[in-house]
C-alpha cells in the first residue's frame, strides 16, 4: 500500500516531503521539526513517528537511544513477511537499555521503534512516538489474532483487528448484523464471542459457522432487505460487502433509521479499487458520520488488502 501512503500523506500533510523507502518503512523530510506526538499523517501507517536514523549495529541502537529517555522498546521487523533475526538486537538492547520493558505500550509513553531488516547488511532504523489513541499498542502494530484453522475467510483476523485497534466493546449476548457475510470468517469471530450474528449475503456461510450457536443467514442482496428482517436489536453493524463504498453506504443508509436507536458501533470495510481512491476517504468519513455517529476512525489493518477499516462509534459503552 505504499503507493497509497504517499498519495494520501501528499493529500494529508503537504509539509511533508518523501525522502527514503524500502518495502514496510517509508520517510519523508520536514522542514520543521517532528514531534514525537506528530498525529499519523495516513490510515496507511501502521506505525507513525519522529525518525532517530539508522543504527548499523545492535550496540549502535543502544547509543543512540541511551540518550533519549524512551519508556519502552518496540524491536520489530521492517518486513512482517520476512523471516528477521530480531534476537541480537532485543539481546544488546535489553542490556543496554535496563528499565526500558518490551511489549504493548501504555498511553502517554515514549516509545523507541527499532525497525529491523531481515538482511544483516542493511541497518536497522530508529525511531521516536508517543503512545495514544492513533497508536496501536502492540510492537509495529502487529495484532496478533490466532486465526483457527477452520475458519472460511481472512474475515475472521479483519474483525479480531478491528475490535483490538478500536478497542470495541464486544460482549456476549449482544447483536451483530453483517452485510456481506459469506463464507463466514467475522460471522464465526463474533459467535464465538457470544454475538448472535445475523448475516446477510446471496452467497452461502461455511457449513461449519452456519451450524455455531446464535448464527442466522438471510440469504438476499443488501438492496431486498427490508427493515422488518431485521431483529428488534442490533448492536454492532459490519459491512463487507463487495459493492464500491458509495453504492455500500447507500445501503446502510437506507437502514440507519432503523438501526440507529440502539446500534453500539459498525465496522466498514472499504473497498479501494485503485489508490487514487485514497483522495475520497475523507468523503466517505463524513458520510458515515452524517448517519449520526459521534466519532469515525479509519485504518489499513494488517489483514486489509485493498480496502481500509473504519469504525463508527454511535454512543458510549460503561
Ligand atoms: C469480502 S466478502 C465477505 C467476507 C465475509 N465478511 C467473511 O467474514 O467471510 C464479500 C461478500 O459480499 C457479498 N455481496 C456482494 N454484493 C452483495 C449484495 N448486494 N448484497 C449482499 N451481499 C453481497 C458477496 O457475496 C461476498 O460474499
Amino acid at each position: 500500500m505504499e503507493s497509497a501512503l504517499k498519495l494520501d500523506v501528499g493529500r494529508a500533510r503537504p509539509d511533508l516531503r518523501f525522502a527514503y523507502s524500502r518495502p514496510g518503512l517509508v520517510t519523508f523530510k520536514s522542514v520543521d521539526a517532528i514531534a514525537v506526538d506528530d498525529a499519523p499523517g495516513s490510515v496507511f501507517a501502521r506505525v507513525w513517528g519522529r525518525s532517530i536514523g539508522p543504527a548499523r549495529s545492535p550496540e549502535d541502537a543502544v547509543h543512540q537511544l541511551a540518550l533519549v529517555g524512551a519508556d519502552r522498546l518496540h524491536v520489530y521487523p521492517r518486513d512482517p513477511e520476512s523471516v528477521t533475526d530480531l534476537a541480537p538486537w532485543h539481546a544488546a538492547l535489553g542490556v543496554g537499555l535496563p528499565g526500558v520493558a518490551a511489549g504493548p505500550a501504555t498511553d502517554g509513553e515514549l516509545v523507541a521503534d527499532v525497525i529491523v531488516s531481515a538482511s544483516a547488511d542493511e541497518p536497522a532504523w530508529l525511531g521516536l512516538h508517543r503512545q495514544d489513541a492513533n497508536h496501536v499498542a502492540a510492537p509495529g502494530a502487529l495484532i496478533a489474532v490466532d486465526v483457527p484453522a477452520d475458519a472460511p475467510s481472512r474475515a475472521y483476523a479483519k474483525i479480531e483487528e478491528a475490535i483490538a485497534w478500536a478497542g470495541l466493546p464486544v460482549r456476549t449476548g449482544d447483536v451483530a448484523l453483517e452485510i456481506g457475510a459469506a463464507p463466514g470468517g467475522a460471522v464465526m469471530a463474533l459467535a464465538k464471542r457470544g454475538v448472535e450474528v445475523f448475516g446477510v449475503d446471496t452467497g452461502e456461510l461455511a457449513p461449519n459457522v452456519r451450524a455455531m450457536k446464535g448464527v442466522h443467514h438471510l440469504p438476499i442482496k443488501v438492496g431486498a432487505l427490508r427493515w422488518e428482517q431485521l431483529p428488534k436489536r442490533v448492536d454492532w453493524l459490519l459491512v463487507d460487502v463487495n459493492l464500491a463504498p458509495q453504492v455500500a453506504l447507500h445501503e446502510v443508509g437506507r437502514l440507519m433509521p432503523k438501526l440507529a436507536p440502539t446500534l453500539v458501533g459498525a465496522v466498514f470495510t472499504l473497498k479501494l479499487n485503485d489508490v487514487s481512491f485514497v483522495a475520497e476517504l475523507p468523503v466517505l468519513a463524513q458520510r458515515i458520520a452524517g448517519f449520526g455517529f459521534q466519532s469515525v476512525r479509519m485504518r489499513h489493518l494488517p489483514s486489509n488488502r485493498k480496502e481500509v477499516c473504519a469504525v463508527a462509534m454511535m454512543r458510549q459503552r460503561a
